[in-house]
């Protein structure tokens, strides 16, 4: 099903090997916090290491504007995965600059340089042909195993394989196949969960999640604009009016198989000392807000969520970062670990929510990616992974 050459494929040995990678992790104070993304590539750097190739890894970090700014360099991230490698970890203090020729013309089989976030040149994101041949330059192959990043064609990601011989890694591989094979082949009944705040971020995959897949679920504040477009009263909850339109056709499109919350947990305020209480939906007064799904909605998904064999689940139900309106995220999550399905949860969110309750271990596949995996989800064929060599 996933017909791209892997890194399994080619010959390595004592090669140089560009890999990118998605190190977009939180920072905070100099420090790595979240380092799923990073162990996730481990796989990947080990297999080369073990197999005599040089490696230059590359990545963005955050959304640096107008060239390079400390607060986004990669150079904690080196720290960190020295540490997980348990070996030193070269640092080039640009991108497919000077400093990045000198330190991979450098490098030598079982070394590992990290370059400095990507973003610090201009043409990155605009997918720059000559910066795309520079830092093709640097290196013999190129692997891409940042399935977080597959979605963005830009010079790390699409460009640079237009110059070299370009193949998979394993977290690439992996996070295709399992997205991949629910998208085209799912054990039915397929249920989709999708919640977070806007609508007009997710419209692409509702409709395409309402062809493919048995129900759709819809929970958090994107739930919010589809009761409002069906004319209930709303209180002061957020409501993207300028997706009314779209959410009126989402629905008659939807039928059956878009479902609403039918209770919902409202406050006065987005507080967790906030006064808060269980109300049908319609029944939300004036200076009340939309913050959970209700009890009644949480055991009516998880019934669902139960016949399922195969679920896919994007954006918390909730403002789960407030305890008080955790309860439906976290009951949705029970219920995806309990179901026995086959499942897969995307989104930084999601994921979040997911680790925080301590059932990681009872979800099938966690993605890495937010945005790719949503746009997967869509339908789309990622760029970056387009631009990899297919299995001949
Ligand atoms: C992500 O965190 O979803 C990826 O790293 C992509 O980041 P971006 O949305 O800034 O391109």
């Amino acid at each position: 099903m996933f017909n791209k050459k892997s890194v399994a494929d080619i010959d390595v040995n004592g090669k140089k090997v560009l890999v990118r990678v998605d190190f977009n992790v939180p920072i905070k104070n100099g420090q790595v916090g979240d380092d799923t993304r990073i162990r996730a590539a481990l796989p990947t750097i080990r297999y080369l290491l073990a197999h005599n190739a040089a490696v230059i890894l590359c990545s963005h970090l955050g959304r640096p504007k107008g060239g390079p700014d400390p607060a986004f360099s990669l150079k904690p991230v080196a720290e960190h995965l020295a540490g997980l490698l348990g070996q030193p970890v070269n640092f080039a203090g640009d991108f497919a600059g000077p400093l990045s020729v000198e330190a991979a013309a450098k490098i030598k089989p079982g070394d590992v340089l990290l370059l400095e976030n990507t973003r610090f040149e201009a043409g990155e994101t605009k997918n720059n042909p000559e910066l795309s041949q520079r830092l093709a330059s640097l290196a013999d192959i190129f692997v891409n195993d940042a399935f977080g990043s597959a979605h963005r064609a830009h010079s790390s990601t699409e460009g640079v394989a237009q110059y070299l011989p370009a193949v998979s890694g394993f977290l690439m591989e992996k996070e295709i196949q399992y997205l991949g094979e629910a998208i085209a082949n799912p054990k039915r009944p397929f249920i989709a969960i999708l919640g977070g705040a806007k609508v007009s971020d997710k419209i692409g995959v509702i409709r395409n999640l309402l062809k493919i897949t048995d129900q759709v679920l819809i929970g958090g504040g994107m739930a919010n604009t589809f009761f409002k477009a069906e004319g209930y009263p709303m209180g002061d909850s957020l409501v993207e009016d300028e997706a009314l339109e779209t959410a009126r056709e989402l629905l008659a499109e939807g039928g059956q198989h878009l479902r609403l919350p039918v209770d919902v947990v409202i406050a006065d305020r987005m507080e967790n000392e906030a006064q808060s209480k269980t109300v049908s939906v319609g029944a939300v007064p004036e200076g009340w807000r939309i913050l959970d799904i209700g009890p009644e909605t949480i055991q009516a998904y998880a019934k669902a969520i139960q016949s399922a064999n195969t679920v896919v689940w994007n954006g918390p139900m909730g403002v789960f970062e407030l305890p008080k309106f955790a309860t439906g995220t976290f009951g949705i999550a029970q219920a995806v670990a309990d179901s026995g399905a086959t499942s897969i949860i995307g989104g930084g969110d999601s994921v979040a929510a997911v680790n925080q309750s301590g059932l990681a271990g009872k979800i099938t596949h966690i993605s890495t990616g937010g945005g790719a995996s949503l746009e997967m989800l869509e339908g789309i064929v990622l760029p970056g992974v387009a631009a990899l060599q297919d299995k001949s």
